[in-house]
């Protein structure tokens, strides 16, 4: 009876909020955070999901100053050569903290793995959290500000980020603890790429070491997100040009895009394709067949794997899917497709160890990405405010 209620109220909640959804769900414009609201089950056609549906004529909203008028051109080699580099890497090192804040590292490590040990997902999480706000006006931790001084609304309010992108409390709890032990030391973008690191030695990948010395950003905004973060129905040369963009060649984002390795998608923004008669002629038979029947969303919280069989671990078979058009999302398979992308995943498929040492080279790089050095910014004594 009690299910039977539940179910009964949601499909209310579904049929009274969806028109609302809709119409909110504009690209650019503010979502509320509302928890537990109900996304539409799959009632009859196929979802596409609001929050990720591409906006019409797209346009790039980033101002970041370094990268104005960059037309981004591909030229396949992926080298990004004539692009000028856009981070200030160098000014970062190796033991930032060791006078200043000696047991910073440590510190990171412990509240981390207090975390895991209550919830494995957060590692795949941290992941992520640490892509997206490197991507939206570099690794200065803006995606963790709640709000800006400006009033207007904030990295993690954007549609692309909101409802998905989480980890927030355990950094809040390690900045918690590093404020106790050398208050106003340890930048939350450091923390951010700290807990990065830890969250993927936790899921198999060798540990190494982290440069340091970036400072926070005084602003983030939701404006900045839309154009520089990738959807899940983007086309291979978007994905290299907006990497371009970053610094970061076509080999990188390759190599990058096997952290679908772990973790999960939900399942209202990855239905839609199975469900498409034009898109389902490109997946795998027996995967289509199986994940039209995975797809049928019970409700916004559920999610898919994107590598069923070791969805805790960095894992290089998650290539040898891409390559049989086994993939979760559109944009894997869009990549894999991709003919340069397509040989690069061919030899890192069998290449366990190799693939994993170029990963460490290329999420140091994007951790490099336009930081703030120096005395730019502000070490933030809470993560979610400026000071
Ligand atoms: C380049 C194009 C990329 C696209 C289009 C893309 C898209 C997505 C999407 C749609 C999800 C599922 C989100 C959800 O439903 O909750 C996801 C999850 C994830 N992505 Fe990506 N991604 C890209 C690149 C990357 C890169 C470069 C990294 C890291 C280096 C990354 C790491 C992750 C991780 C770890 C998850 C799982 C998150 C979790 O389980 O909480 N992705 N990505
Ligand atoms: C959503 O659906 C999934 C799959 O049926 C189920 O495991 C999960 O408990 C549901 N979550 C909620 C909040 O109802």
């Amino acid at each position: 009876m009690a299910n039977r209620g539940r179910i009964l109220a949601a499909t209310f909640l579904s049929c009274a909020i969806l028109p609302l959804l809709a119409s909110a769900f504009h690209p650019g414009q503010h979502i509320p955070h509302i928890p537990g609201l109900l996304f539409p089950g799959h009632e009859g056609g196929h979802l596409a999901h609001p929050i990720f549906s591409k906006p019409e004529g797209e346009s790039d909203y980033d101002n970041h100053p370094t990268e104005q008028d960059q037309p981004a051109p591909v030229d396949g080699s992926g080298n990004g050569a004539q692009q000028p580099e856009p981070t200030q890497g160098g000014a970062l090192r190796v033991g930032f903290y060791a006078q200043s804040c000696p047991q910073a590292e440590k510190i990171v490590n412990e509240v981390i793995h207090k975390n895991f040990r209550k919830d494995p997902t957060l590692a795949p999480a941290i992941v992520r959290l640490f892509f997206h706000d490197c991507f939206v006006t570099g690794c200065d931790a803006s995606i963790l500000l709640d709000a800006t001084p400006t009033g207007e609304d904030v990295e993690k309010k954007a549609p692309h980020n909101g409802i998905f992108v989480r980890g927030y409390e355990a950094i809040d709890q390690i900045k918690a603890q590093l404020e106790a032990e050398c208050p106003g030391v340890v930048s939350c973008a450091d923390v951010l790429a700290f807990a990065n690191r830890d969250s993927l030695v936790y899921t198999g990948v060798p540990t190494y070491d982290v440069a340091a010395g970036r400072r926070d950003g005084l602003a983030s905004l939701a404006k900045n997100v839309e154009g520089n973060i990738p959807l899940p129905d983007d086309t291979a040369e978007e994905m290299i040009q907006l990497f371009q963009r970053k610094g970061m060649s076509l080999e990188e984002l390759v190599v990058l895009i096997g952290a679908h390795s772990i973790g999960t998608a939900h399942c209202t923004i990855v239905a839609g394709r199975f469900h498409d008669p034009q898109k389902a002629k490109l997946i795998d038979r027996g995967y289509l067949i199986k994940m039209q029947g995975l797809t049928i969303c019970q409700n916004n919280t559920q999610e898919l794997p994107f590598d069923p069989y070791s969805q805790h671990k960095m894992d290089s078979h998650i290539y040898t899917d891409l390559l049989k058009n086994k993939a979760l999302i559109e944009s894997d398979q869009n990549l894999a497709s991709e003919p340069h992308a397509n040989g690069i995943m061919k030899k890192l498929v069998s290449d366990q160890k190799g693939w994993l040492a170029k990963f460490v080279t290329a999420i140091n790089k994007l951790g490099e990405v336009e930081v703030l050095t120096g005395n730019q910014g502000e070490i933030r004594k809470q993560c979610r405010a400026v000071n």
